[in-house]
């Protein structure tokens, strides 16, 4: 079987490593190529992050979400780092991830497919190679998987070393969030208890206690029915959680190129689901290479400058069987844009019977430079981003499916806007990002609302 499979690959002239015959972008230049290949035979006898199963399962709800039938909600830090790395952390993204799909399953009638930019999500694409600070030019941060963020010429060498940190801290990343997600924590009893301190008495904390409450009543009604206990089903009692990150390091993603013993299939254990990110999208180059060999479900960040006839070429090459939930667009047009860049390519993709999951990114085409010096987002334009998102899909007749969020569960100051009203001077008090601004968890929380609302009408 495995013979057969490879053979099939081998016949379309992919193997884990065929992308080394391309052009590559966006990878570094370690010093010393002997340590790079010591450190991927490590990564290569470890074992797998996740399961194929599990990718599969994923890709299943997956097409649920191209079928119009499930919303996804991805979300996440930017760039996950070695710093910043803590069990309450990882909670406190976990719980406000899971809020948000308590507001948008409950207002919008509709199952959310959770899935954390969380457990691999290091490596960083960068427009510019070096940076200069104080007239000081060294090279850029690549994530803590590739070098390290303190401005320092040491701290800038690429070092392969990091990463076996960087699996290492995916590995118990994602055992507390198997025990958060199957353990006991996600248990629709203890809805109420999702709460964080620093969100009471806003108007969204007060929407959802009463939503909180009314499935609690549910419950109660339930139980008293005679449901109780063990015969709770598991999806009251339980969540299915999934992880995401860019394909970009391909050393490290290739080291975790593992064959399915069940179908004799190659996925890469690195997550249950990979995405191709803008500035590594060029249908002959290396990271796209490499991804359409493997059989996790994909994703695709769609920018303003990619033309119908470049997005079908894309979908040709990642999805060749059409299967639905093997590719999620991920589109990242900046407010103001999307009637304008994106409806050409939904109306390209649906007259051409190409079975993909539309997810709107409202973060990355809506960054800038506050007067502060600041890079931030405005909250107005990311809302307003989902909201013409929305529109979009409403006008060609198509599912808004999902959204691809950079967010986070502790209470920072980023992205200005929000209930809270963040302003420019504010966003020095608690500005701690590897990489770009995101939403704190209230300001997640009041879009998770707006998506209701709009998910709610779509039904009406
Ligand atoms: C990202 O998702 O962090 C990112 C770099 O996005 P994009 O590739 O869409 O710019
Ligand atoms: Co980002």
């Amino acid at each position: 079987m495995a013979q057969e499979v490879a053979k099939a690959q081998a016949a379309q002239n992919w193997t884990p490593d065929s992308w080394r015959n391309k052009e590559a972008l966006q990878l570094p230049n370690y010093p010393d190529q002997a340590k790079v290949k010591e450190t991927e035979d490590i990564i290569r006898q470890m074992p797998p992050l996740v399961f194929a199963g599990e990718a599969r399962r994923l890709k299943s709800h997956l097409a649920k979400v191209a079928n119009g039938e499930a919303f996804l909600l991805q979300g996440g830090d930017c760039a996950e780092s070695f710093a910043e790395f803590s069990a309450v952390k990882i909670r406190d993204t976990f719980r406000v991830l899971l809020q948000m799909s308590v507001a948008m399953t409950y207002g919008g009638s509709i199952p959310v497919v959770k899935m954390g930019r969380m457990a691999g999500q290091f490596a960083k694409p960068r427009s510019a190679d070096m940076e200069t600070i104080n007239g000081v030019t060294l090279p850029s941060y690549r994530g803590d998987i590739i070098n390290s963020l303190e401005f320092t010429e040491e701290a800038r060498v690429p070092s392969p070393k990091r990463m076996l940190r960087a699996y290492n801290q995916s590995a118990a990343t994602l055992n507390l969030l198997r025990a958060f997600a199957k353990g006991g924590y996600a248990d629709l009893h203890k809805i109420s208890k999702w709460t964080l301190e620093f969100t009471e008495n806003t108007a969204q904390a007060k929407r959802y206690d009463e939503i909180s409450e009314r499935i609690t009543d549910a419950l109660n009604f339930m139980e008293a029915c005679g449901i109780t206990g063990d015969q709770m089903p598991e999806v009251i009692r339980e969540t299915e959680f999934y992880t995401c990150h860019e394909a970009l390091l391909l050393p490290y993603e290739e080291a975790l190129v593992r064959t399915d013993s069940i179908t004799g299939e190659y996925y890469d254990c690195s997550a249950h689901f990979v995405w191709i990110g803008a500035r590594t999208n060029q249908a002959q180059n290396a990271q796209v290479e490499f991804v359409r060999g493997i059989k996790n479900p994909l994703g695709l960040k769609v920018p303003p400058t990619m033309s119908p006839d470049d997005l079908m070429e894309l979908i040709d090459t990642l999805s060749p069987e059409n299967e639905a939930g093997r590719l999620t667009l991920i589109a990242r047009m900046g407010a103001g844009n999307v009637e304008e860049k994106l409806a050409p390519l939904v109306r390209r993709v649906k007259e051409e019977g190409r079975k993909v999951a539309w997810v709107c990114d409202p973060m990355h085409g809506n960054v800038e430079t506050a007067e502060s010096g600041y890079k931030t987002r405005r909250f107005e334009n990311i809302l307003s981003e989902v909201n013409e998102f929305f529109d979009v899909h409403k006008g060609e007749g198509t599912h808004a499916g999902g959204v691809h969020l950079e967010m986070t569960g502790q209470d920072v100051t980023e992205c200005t806007g929000g209930l809270y009203g963040i302003k420019d001077e504010d966003l020095s008090n608690r500005y701690h990002t590897h990489c770009d601004p995101r939403l704190n968890a209230s300001q997640a929380l009041e879009l998770a609302f707006l998506i209701a609302d709009r998910l709610k009408e779509n039904k009406k």
